[in-house]
């Protein structure tokens, strides 16, 4: 029975006991069930890593473990009642979580803890590619552990062992589903991504959609599904290219989009066939698709697929009800193994090391800009200045500095309590250090930050040479959907136009009793979500912010001495342009390492250790 909403009472108390041994536990709330159909698909994106779970978020507190047992029992519900299940992970695997980015190398454990979930299909996303030797570990471990599931349809690597340029994996994949043989036709593709490694070559969704293997692809009409899959926002321009190119072959066979990169929970119809889901980010969230209406062998079905989805807060009460069953039925011997394995990489890897104690939670984007709580306030008010201090320059010299950093360093919330080895990665992952470009004008100095954060035909004449600072690649990855958005064309959903108007706040309607989480609205409507919550406010940031030392913000602009100007190297090449704009023949070559080894998370590291004492 399909109900599209239903209280369920939280009668069983088993629940509660979350799989990592220090995680919080999962709390009791009202549960839409899962709208379950003919085919169903579980999930997930951009995990980055966490697959231990979110230790201090109850809404997020299962592991990969739990993840396992959680497809286990769907796949037997499917197999019992003549459905099918499949299940979906579209990239960005790594960087961000203490489990892959603590060991040496990075991801020494991971792969084989990753490797125990059965995965039907698979893409890559940028995060991999980054690096040469990150890519490299998706050829020798990734993509053999998922040798029929890995699809690359838009990736090439150098195969390091013969020198040779060969597709990552298969650039399709055809295979009838278990239980009602629907035949199934599978891409995995990669926005237009060029940050990459030069070992690794992407090309462009233009161009791969012209290539005779698509075509070929495309030409089978014995097909009962389209499943695309891919790191791409649902919204961004790469998916629209894809859907024309699959719609000018097939006008009507049912196509099912999973997406991801831009780290939100997002619905929308592409047409009466073809639908696309994206699921969040961080193991936060499991999204699920169910299609029902569709026959095998019946192509031309008269009536329309019947689509629905649900993102399900990925906690043991959520995991619990939605298989019915308890703390003691629900645990499967290779979930159980695969938990220890993690609690086992984390005590080895020490991620639970305290370096201090956080006396008040700190935000990203749930908290405005400047405010207490605003994890850049601390920064730019607390840490920058202090540590910045500490530097010789200005201990020996006592030069006045301004400090520039872009907002997107900083990835994560920190929560009250324990600021552990693994919360730093979490936090900022990033290891860009810092330098400085020595004795610039105040006058100069106080125009950058504004140069930095304004839109339009500054920026645009800053990029002249090539180098345009676009907003998206200076600030928190949840404000580039919206961003994105804007530029394919493709609709955007209220709160997506809300969320990228500077600093606005989405309205604050408290139901008594709600947990704050999630509150979802897509182009389906606001049932999505799994949890009923109350709404947490998301507020924009700024690209950049500033702090200073020995000089007091906002610079005079009548001032005639001058700063030494640092910033992380991240943003150096927009620091120079912005200071060329202002009439300066500063290059990169006038600009120097900054208290070399030390990057923005050393810093906060340093200065937590000092100031956040545990009780
Ligand atoms: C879990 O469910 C099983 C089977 O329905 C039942 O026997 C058991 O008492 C339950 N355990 C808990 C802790 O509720
Ligand atoms: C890649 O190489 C760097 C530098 O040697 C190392 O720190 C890192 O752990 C390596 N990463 C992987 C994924 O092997
Ligand atoms: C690729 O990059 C590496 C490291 O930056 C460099 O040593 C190498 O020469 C480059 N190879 C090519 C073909 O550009
Ligand atoms: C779980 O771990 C135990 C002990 O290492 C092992 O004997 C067992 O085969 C494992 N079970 C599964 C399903 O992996």
């Amino acid at each position: 029975m399909r109900l599209p909403f239903s209280a369920i009472l939280a009668l069983l108390a088993g629940y509660s006991k979350a799989i990592q041994p220090d995680a919080v536990r999962a709390y009791e709330a009202p549960l839409r069930e899962l709208p379950w159909g003919k085919v169903n698909f579980l999930h997930t994106t951009d995990v980055h890593g966490w697959l231990a779970g979110h230790l201090q978020e109850p809404s997020f507190s299962a592991d990969w473990g739990d993840y396992i047992s959680f497809a286990h029992h769907l796949r037997a519900k499917a197999d019992a009642d003549g459905s099918d299940l499949l299940l979906v992970d579209t990239g960005d695997r790594i960087e961000g979580n203490g489990l892959y980015d603590g060991s040496d190398p990075k991801g020494k454990y991971y792969f084989d803890i990753f490797k125990n979930q059965d995965i039907d299909l698979m893409s890559i996303g940028n995060h991999e590619l980054y690096k040469a030797n990150s890519s490299i570990d998706e050829l020798h471990q990734t993509v053999p552990n998922y040798k029929n599931s890995y699809i690359a349809s838009n990736l090439d690597i150098i195969d390091p062992d013969r020198g040779t340029r060969e597709p990552l994996a298969q650039r399709y994949r055809k295979f009838t589903t278990k239980n009602q043989k629907l035949r199934i036709l599978s891409f995995g593709f990669l926005f237009d991504f060029t940050g990459n490694a030069n070992n690794t070559f992407v090309q462009p969704i233009e161009e791969a959609i012209k290539e005779d293997w698509f075509r070929e692809a495309l030409s089978d009409k014995e097909v009962d599904l389209i499943v695309v899959i891919g790191h791409v926002g649902i919204r961004m321009t790469e998916y629209k290219v894809i859907y024309q190119a699959i719609r000018d072959a097939h006008w009507d066979t049912p196509i099912a989009f999973f997406g991801g990169h831009v780290h939100v929970r997002d619905y929308t119809t592409y047409d009466k066939s073809a639908v696309a889901i994206a699921s969040g980010r961080y193991m936060e969230t499991v999204g699920f698709l169910s299609i029902d209406g569709i026959e095998a062998g019946k192509t031309k079905s008269k009536v329309f697929p019947k689509f629905a989805r649900r993102y399900i807060d990925k906690n043991l009460f959520s995991f619990h009800q939605h298989t019915g069953l308890n703390k003691t039925t629900f645990p499967t011997e290779l979930g159980r193994n695969v938990s220890k394995a993690i609690a086992k990489a984390r005590s080895t890897l020490k991620l639970n090391e305290k370096y201090g104690c956080a006396p008040a939670a700190l935000f990203v984007n749930r908290a405005p800009y400047p405010s207490d709580n605003s994890i850049f306030s601390w920064l730019a008010d607390h840490v920058l200045p202090a540590q910045i201090g500490k530097a010789s320059r200005v201990r020996s010299k006592g030069k006045k500095t301004l400090i520039i950093t872009n907002t997107g360093a900083m990835r994560f919330d920190i929560f009250e309590g324990p600021f552990t080895k693994d919360t730093e990665f979490l936090v900022s992952p990033f290891t860009s250090e810092f330098r400085y470009v020595p004795e610039i004008p105040v006058k100069v100095a106080a125009r950058v930050l504004d140069l930095l954060n304004s839109k339009g035909p500054i920026l645009e004449a800053m990029g002249s040479d090539g180098a345009a600072l676009k907003e998206w690649m200076v600030v928190p990855p949840e404000q580039i959907g919206g961003i994105m958005a804007e530029q394919s064309g493709f609709a955007q959903t209220e709160e997506m136009r809300v969320s990228t108007g500077a600093q606005q706040v989405l309205g604050t309607s408290k139901k008594p009793d709600l947990k704050p989480g999630y509150t979802t609205k897509d182009d389906a409507g606001t049932d999505g979500d799994d949890t009923e919550h109350s709404r947490i406010d998301f507020y924009n940031v700024p690209n950049c912010i500033q702090a200073t030392v020995g000089i007091k913000l906002p610079l005079d602009p009548n001032d005639d001495s001058t700063v030494d100007l640092v910033y992380n190297e991240f943003v150096e090449s927009w620091i120079v342009l912005a200071l060329q704009y202002l009439g300066l023949k500063t290059t990169v070559a006038d600009t120097k390492p900054y208290m070399e080894g030390k990057t923005v998370t050393n810093l906060i590291t340093d200065w937590i250790e000092e100031h956040w004492k545990c009780k």
